[in-house]
């Protein structure tokens, strides 16, 4: 796991975009996988910039990490409609190559199955961008979750439902209680996994993320098992670091060729 403390966001969300644009340089058939929610969002103007400047996302096929259960079609918290907004509508990704698991089916279980088998046939994906909740949680895979999950229906813990109803005009109610999301065994799948947080309320997640025990409490300590995490972090997230110093010291001295 790389940890990268840094106090501009745009700085981080910077090496996120180079890691993006690498890979799309690399192979312009690349899988990507994207996050909602607040975190993100840096990156995603960061690929908007690079997309003006040249960079194509034509060839490049994408798969949200979860969806809320239930919300019409055009709601406009509906991940589908979020990414939409923020990203795809912006570049030249072209829709019908941006998956979201489908939280108005008929039969939720068969959706989420046929997600995994979306996610498979696509070959899995390249580079997984990630968010953290505050309880821990990894796109929807709130604390207890098996940290071999897949794809499924999730109920969202109160502490989600509260800090997403930011999204819904400060109304809890109006926060769906149920989502489909990847397992964390599924995003485990993804070769490269890139997290985000910002600010002091991330700050438990963060420290339990890095260096906690693994535990299905705090879901996302799981990625501790994974070959290749980038994590970014701006100062008031990884104000609770133990090995703060040494992140920074490693960072400053990496070599220039290694990338992210
Ligand atoms: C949301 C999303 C996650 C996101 C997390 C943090 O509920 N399902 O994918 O990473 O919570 O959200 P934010 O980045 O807005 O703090």
């Amino acid at each position: 796991m790389e940890v990268v403390i840094h106090s501009s966001v745009e700085q981080l969300a910077r090496l996120a975009g180079d890691a993006v644009e690498a890979l799309l340089r690399r192979d312009p058939e690349a899988v990507l996988g994207l996050a909602t929610g607040s975190s993100p969002l840096a990156v995603y103007d960061d690929l908007v910039r690079r997309h003006a400047e040249g960079l194509s996302f034509a060839r490049a096929r994408a798969f949200l990490l979860d969806e809320y259960v239930g919300l019409p079609d055009d709601h406009p918290e509906r991940y589908r409609t979020v990414i939409d907004r923020e990203l795809v509508s912006r570049v030249d990704l072209d829709p019908a190559a941006v998956r979201a698991p489908d939280g108005n089916a008929a039969d939720l279980p068969a959706a989420c199955a046929e997600y995994e088998e979306a996610i498979r046939g696509a070959g899995g994906v390249d580079l997984q961008i990630l968010g953290i909740g505050t309880d821990g949680h990894v796109a929807f895979n709130e604390p207890g979750s098996s940290l071999a999950s897949r794809t499924r229906v999730k109920t969202l813990t109160e502490q989600t439902r509260r800090d997403n109803a930011r999204f819904f005009a400060d109304d809890v109610e109006a926060v769906p209680r149920h989502v489909l999301t990847q397992g964390l065994g599924t995003i485990m799948e993804a070769r490269h996994l890139v997290l985000l947080a910002q600010g002091r309320a991330k700050a438990e997640a963060v420290h339990q993320l890095v260096e906690g025990p693994i535990s299905a409490l705090w879901p996302g300590t799981i990625l501790q098992m994974h070959p290749h995490v980038t994590v970014l972090l701006d100062e008031a997230a990884a104000s609770r670091l133990q090995l703060a110093d040494y992140y920074r010291q490693t960072y400053a001295h990496k070599p220039s060729w290694q990338g992210l």
